[in-house]
């Protein structure tokens, strides 16, 4: 199963891309969030043997792509 989600905003730099499923990392003011959004979310479709990936551009947007397995395991 796929999943796409993609936004027209803010794009990120290439040094932010590498940093945003970081725990903590943020580059809005300190205090205002969690932080963990994206760390969360990795973390989650890693246990479920999936991945996620990010595309995105400074003013071109962002599109996430997760993929998690369909097909139980088996016993
Ligand atoms: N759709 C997006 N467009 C641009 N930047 C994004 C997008 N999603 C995440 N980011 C970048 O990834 C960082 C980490 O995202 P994450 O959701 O983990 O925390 P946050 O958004 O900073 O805080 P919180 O979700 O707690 O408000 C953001 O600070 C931002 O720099
Ligand atoms: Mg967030």
């Amino acid at each position: 199963m796929i999943i796409r989600i993609a936004d027209n905003g803010c794009g990120m730099t290439e040094n932010v891309k590498q940093k945003i499923f970081d725990p903590f990392f943020t580059t809005k003011p300190v205090g205002s969030g969690t932080d963990l959004g994206m760390s969360i979310s990795y973390q989650i479709i890693e246990k479920h043997g999936g991945q996620i990936k990010c595309i995105s551009a400074p003013l071109q947007g962002t599109e996430l792509i997760i993929q998690i397995p369909v097909q139980m395991k088996s016993a």
